[in-house]
């Protein structure tokens, strides 16, 4: 005898054919300008390498006592402004960080408390620079689904703080800051679809140094049996330096050049437009030669705004692109209503791209 279901097919769907939009964006830009000449202090570098290399001019630092949920708040609240929603009217939020300094529980909740949006489901996303890119992914289907009518999503770092201020080869890039987006429901599409992906084979080409669980297995020896701590295993000197992310920057930066542009132009082609469409090209602000290399693999229109503020706030991860969208849009650089291509790509290796219509 087979057991058969009591009822099939009668879930009730809250979704519908409705589509999903960006009402509104946020940013935060903490106060203390940090330029390459201070860097310099740090490294055996130059301001004129870092530039030339980079693109970086300045890049922004948090306060030692300013935490990814400030920074969060602080670009959540001009986004919930521009959309012209009160935080109770949020029904869900998506942190895209990789820098909360607690493994659990999640910054999301707490920013839900902050901002008073009530109980509603709140999770963080780790997906490192392109966790802004995942979190739209994530927020426009839910959106379309009627999982929730409005998402707020977050991209927010402070790298400053998981960065060896001694390695020649993160210090002078990684940088804080915070971004906001409220993905809301749309009579007609507004979010394109989302091209994404992994390449876990190219896990370590981005990745913090020691796992907290070696870190700790170390620290227990250490209260055992009085002795220091020993790190030689993992080539490092200190427990500042353990905690802290390494990249292999030849790699990363061969992979975002090569590997990139492709998936923007898939982004470009699901959403049924061509590079001339555009009214803005918003990428990930890595580095700005991955940025160049990008647009010319495109053919991208000279006349297209690009984004390219890596010059002053270094790369700031999963709110890079939030922070453009948001600046770009205050200082008149690209059109309500436009179109932009975005695309987000980092360590995991991960990457996503999307065409959205501008708010
Ligand atoms: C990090 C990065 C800027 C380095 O630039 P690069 O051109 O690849 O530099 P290389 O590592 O090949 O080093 C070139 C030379 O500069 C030197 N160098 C490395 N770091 C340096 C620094 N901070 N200052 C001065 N010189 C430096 C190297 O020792 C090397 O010298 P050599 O030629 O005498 O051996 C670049 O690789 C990059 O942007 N990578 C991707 C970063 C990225 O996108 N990360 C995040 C992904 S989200």
């Amino acid at each position: 005898m087979t057991v058969q279901p009591k009822n099939t097919g009668t879930i009730a769907s809250v979704g519908g054919d409705r589509h999903s939009r960006i009402l509104g964006v946020g940013g935060y830009r903490p106060e203390r300008v940090v330029t390459n000449e201070e860097v310099c202090t740090w490294i055996d570098s130059s301001d004129q390498w870092i530039r030339e290399r980079s693109g970086i001019e300045t890049r922004r630092f948090a306060r030692e006592d300013e935490s990814v949920v400030d920074m969060a708040e602080q670009a959540a609240v001009p986004a919930l402004e521009m959309a012209g929603i009160t935080a109770d009217q949020v029904g869900a939020i998506v942190m895209a960080t990789i820098s909360h300094p607690f493994q659990t529980p999640a910054a999301a909740p707490l920013l839900a408390t902050r901002l008073g949006t009530g109980n509603v489901p709140a999770f963080d996303v780790s997906a490192a620079c392109a966790g802004y890119c995942y979190g739209i992914s994530l927020a426009s289907d839910m959106v379309r689904a009627g999982s929730a009518d409005n998402v707020l999503v977050i991209g927010v770092e402070k790298l400053s703080q998981w960065t060896y201020r001694h390695d020649r080869g993160t210090s002078f890039i990684l940088a804080d800051g915070a971004g906001a987006a409220v993905v809301s429901a749309s009579d007609v599409p507004r979010i394109g679809p989302t091209v994404w992906g992994s390449e876990g084979d190219k896990w370590s080409t981005i990745q913090q140094r020691v796992g907290w669980d070696e870190i700790r297995r170390i620290w227990e020896h250490v209260e055992a049996t009085g002795e220091e701590p020993d790190y030689s295993k993992f080539e490092v000197a200190n427990i500042a330096e353990a905690s802290t992310m390494q990249m292999a920057g030849q790699s990363v930066f061969r992979w975002a050049v090569w590997g990139m542009a492709p998936i923007a132009q898939q982004a470009l082609d699901k959403a049924g437009i061509t590079a001339d469409d555009l009214d803005a090209f918003i990428p990930h602000q890595a580095n700005m030669r991955i940025i160049d290399a990008m647009i010319k693999q495109l053919k991208l229109p000279a006349d297209i705004p690009v984004a390219r503020d890596i010059a002053e706030t270094g790369n700031t991860s999963a709110a890079s692109i939030p922070l453009a969208t948001e600046r770009m849009l205050r200082q008149g650089e690209v059109p309500h209503g436009g179109l932009a291509l975005e695309i987000g790509f980092g360590a995991g290796l991960v990457y996503a791209a999307q065409v959205v219509e501008l708010p």
